[in-house]
């Protein structure tokens, strides 16, 4: 490997105050992370970034450079092969899966883009798939270039449907960066300093047993819920409540009646239920929709990220027929609103999750995963280890108190032996493997991780 050469710190001091969560870029483990794994080629391409993007929270600075990836592996500039458990969550088929590639390249071949005044098949096809995929009534499409972007045209749906612009939504909760959607999302990082933001978004806590406010302790006493019902009722004019099913960043799974309580509310004020599925459709959480673990049916979901086989960028939003009342409005209006590519991705994404059984291994590999977190769980300062399908937390704590530390120390310990994962909300190590992972790959991943364990607690006690 080339010579490590030292990292450029001037943008570092200046912005060293927003490091706020575990997964930054902005850390010292990052600097120190850099400084033993970067050889001379990656940091060219780091330091050309650096130049020429804006620098922002979670991206740019970066710290490695890819060459390839394939499968669920990335390969860095420098060769080395990384398993990605990350992959912004794009990657439910694995990258480059041949099906999708085969289909992204006929697209291109054809049809590469369809201006907005014409359909195509592939668009067709795809919104016809999706219908049928989803329960009744929920059955009329709207695509978009972007999962925050078909948030915004749910939003505005809801407004048109209920003629209510209020929302409902949940502290901590992410929806994309834009200034409608950290209107209704809950996370500092984006909201701080730079409003003012849509009015009318009122907040209430999420199900998390960790920021609990109405005393549940380890099991949600649905409290959380019946709390949205109590603002429903005292505002009487909220349009929408907007939820992240399952909580990506750190796995968050809601118990089962949570939902039938809010479904119930929302019928009750005249409210809609929209779910945010953006990262955790298509097969994640081990159903199709995650939505199906809680046997409601939203009023709107929105699709996202692997829709687009891992190749292209494309959402969905999927809405009651009935609500198709916005003819001479424009939701959406997206250059890529219908693009032939990107549909023909999704498609061959749907094909590869019905011909390779990746709902039932999504199922079946994490439940094996999840039986050995926790057995790991007795050996490791964990304090909770949490999954459905193939998305995991492990939740890192030590004396009752988050370790953000560790987890961050047990991040780079992974990655500098080839494994990729993110952390939430400071101390959670959130796995999101692909779904076409091989079991013996997923064995493998394991092991580096209670290996990471057992180093840094080495480390720290030393
Ligand atoms: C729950 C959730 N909603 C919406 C979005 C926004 O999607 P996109 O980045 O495609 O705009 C994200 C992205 O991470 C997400 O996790």
């Amino acid at each position: 490997m080339n010579e490590p050469l030292p990292p450029s710190r001037d943008w570092r001091a200046q912005v060293s105050d927003l490091a706020s969560e575990g997964d930054v870029n902005l850390s010292p483990l990052r600097l120190a992370w850099e400084a033993e794994n970067v050889g001379a080629a990656t940091r060219a391409l780091l330091d050309a970034d650096n130049e020429h993007f804006l620098h922002q929270a979670l991206s740019t600075p970066c710290f490695n450079a890819l060459a390839s990836c394939d499968g669920i592996w990335l390969t860095d500039v420098e060769g080395r092969r990384i398993m990605d458990f990350h992959g912004n969550n794009v990657h439910q088929v694995g990258y480059r899966h041949p099906h999708v590639i085969e289909a992204v390249k006929r697209a291109l071949d054809t049809l590469p883009f369809s201006p907005r005044r014409y359909t195509n098949a592939a668009a067709v096809e795809l919104a016809a798939a999706l219908a049928g995929l989803m329960p009744k009534p929920l059955h009329k499409v709207l695509f978009a270039p972007g999962g925050t972007l078909a948030i915004g045209m749910a939003l505005k749906l809801a407004r048109l449907v209920t003629g209510r612009h209020k929302t409902l939504s949940l502290w901590d909760a992410f929806h994309g960066a834009s200034l409608d959607a950290i209107s209704i999302g809950g996370e500092a990082i984006f909201r701080k300093n730079i409003g003012p933001l849509l009015p009318g978004t009122e907040h209430a806590p999420p199900c998390d047993p960790r920021l609990c406010r109405f005393g549940c302790g380890d099991a949600c006493n649905l409290r959380c819920a019946e709390y949205l019902d109590y603002v429903l009722g005292k505002e009487e004019d909220i349009g929408a409540v907007i939820i992240e099913t399952v909580r990506s960043t750190d796995v968050q799974i809601p118990p089962p009646e949570y939902y039938r309580i809010i479904r119930d509310a929302c019928d009750r004020h005249g409210a809609l239920l929209i779910l945010d599925e953006v990262p955790i459709c298509l097969g994640r959480t081990g159903r199709m929709f995650a939505f199906e673990h809680y046997a409601i049916v939203p009023d709107m979901v929105v699709l996202g990220k692997g829709l687009g086989g891992g190749v292209f960028p494309l959402a969905a939003l999927v809405a009651r027929g009935d609500f198709d009342i916005a003819a001479d409005r424009a939701l959406g209006h997206y250059t890529h609103e219908k693009s032939s590519v990107g549909c023909a991705a999704a498609l061959a994404t749907l094909e590869v999750i019905a011909n390779e059984h990746l709902l039932e291994a999504s199922r079946a590999l994490g439940a094996h995963a999840l039986e050995r977190l926790r057995e790991m769980q007795r050996r490791h300062p964990v304090s909770e280890v949490r999954g459905i399908g193939l998305l995991l937390g492990i939740e890192l704590g030590r004396d009752g108190r988050p370790a953000s530390r560790e987890a961050e120390q047990v991040m780079y310990h992974c990655l500098a032996r080839g494994l990729s994962f993110k952390i939430g909300q400071g101390n959670v190590l959130t796995l999101s493997p692909p779904l076409i992972i091989a079991r013996e790959e997923l064995e493998h991943a394991l092991d580096i991780i209670d290996a990471a364990l057992s180093a840094v607690e080495a480390a720290n006690a030393g």
